[in-house]
């Protein structure tokens, strides 16, 4: 396994909450460097299974020789549908490590960073069509407004939004450093951070990941078995907050209390971590990336 791919966030913490038995059918939904897959298959015995997903095809590089995993180059929110290809119907417990790895970023031509000069594309997933380019270029002056405030909490984001639109009916934009040096007038505080929160936004639309994840929630009940868990890791507000309010209700719908329904949603999960697991101070000092990590625990109710 290349060792400078991804250092996991909360590996211990997250293997622990997973409760693993040794003869049990795992998943991890974000394979990335294999940390965490890692050490799951530490605590698996010969009978152990561990299904890994991943929609970036580098992450196969990292797939060890072991009889016990299954690689998945697919994206999650296609869960349900692979494990039953392998004829998977319920597992003993699922880990999500959301957003991207620390290699995405460092490989400069992917387009995630804004260090390097390189085309704004930003896919995990090369099959996709839709780049970062595509969202600049074609989205309205109010979609790019929407995203640039929500997923990049950009705080000019309509200024940002109208000029780009200004920008790019003189010249489409195509690569990193055009659209930054384009975009230098409209900069708030440290142009570092500004331009990070934008691509921030970018990388969370292109690759739809509010999306993917909610599709990829919506499949753990059905798929836990009883007194089995989920563990998800978040590094952003909006994921945290659609992991906190599904594992609380079991649904995305605001559930009012109306006295004329009369059926209840029934949730099949009980919340381990009223409050999110966060990285210890030493393990922010080592890996700042684990700055932002939230870890949530979810467990399957024995009976409904
Ligand atoms: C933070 S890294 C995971 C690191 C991993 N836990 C480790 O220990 O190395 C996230 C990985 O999940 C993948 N990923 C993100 N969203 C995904 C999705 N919707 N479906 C499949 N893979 C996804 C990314 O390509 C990336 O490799």
């Amino acid at each position: 396994m290349e060792q400078s791919y991804h250092t996991p966030v909360l590996l211990k913490e997250t293997v622990a909450a997973l409760n693993i038995i040794p003869d049990g059918t795992y998943v991890d939904c974000t394979f990335g460097g294999g940390g965490h897959s890692k050490a799951i298959l530490e605590k698996l015995g010969n009978n152990g299974k561990l299904i890994a997903f991943d929609q970036d095809e580098d992450a196969r590089s990292n797939i060890p020789k072991d009889p016990r995993i299954i690689f998945e180059p697919h994206n999650f929110r296609h869960l349900h549908r692979f494990l039953k290809l392998h004829t998977i119907t319920a597992v003993d417990g699922i880990l999500a490590d959301l957003g991207v790895s620390s290699h995405q970023f460092d490989e400069g031509e992917r387009g995630f960073s804004t260090r390097f000069d390189a085309p704004l594309d930003m896919r995990m997933d090369q099959r996709q069509t839709l780049t970062a380019a595509d969202v600049i270029n074609n989205y309205t002056e109010q979609q790019l407004h929407k995203l640039f405030e929500q997923y990049g909490e950009v705080t000019n984001s309509k200024t940002l939004a109208k000029t780009i639109v200004e920008l790019r009916n003189v010249q489409p934009m195509k690569s990193i450093d055009a659209f930054k040096q384009s975009l230098r007038g409209v900069v708030k505080g440290n142009p570092n951070r500004y331009f990070a929160q934008v691509f921030q936004a970018l990388r969370i639309e292109v690759n739809d990941e509010l999306g993917a994840l909610k599709e990829m929630l919506q499949q753990i009940p059905p798929l836990l078995k009883p007194g089995c868990r989920a563990a998800i890791i978040t590094f952003h507000s909006l994921e945290d907050r659609l992991v906190k309010n599904f594992f609380r209700r079991g649904t995305f719908e605001e559930t009012e209390e109306n006295p004329f329904i009369m059926t209840k949603s029934v949730n099949e999960l009980k919340v381990i971590t009223k409050k999110p697991i966060e990285p210890a101070n030493e393990e922010m000092k080592r890996n700042p990336r684990a700055r932002s990590a939230k870890l949530r625990v979810a467990e399957k109710v024995m009976m409904v």
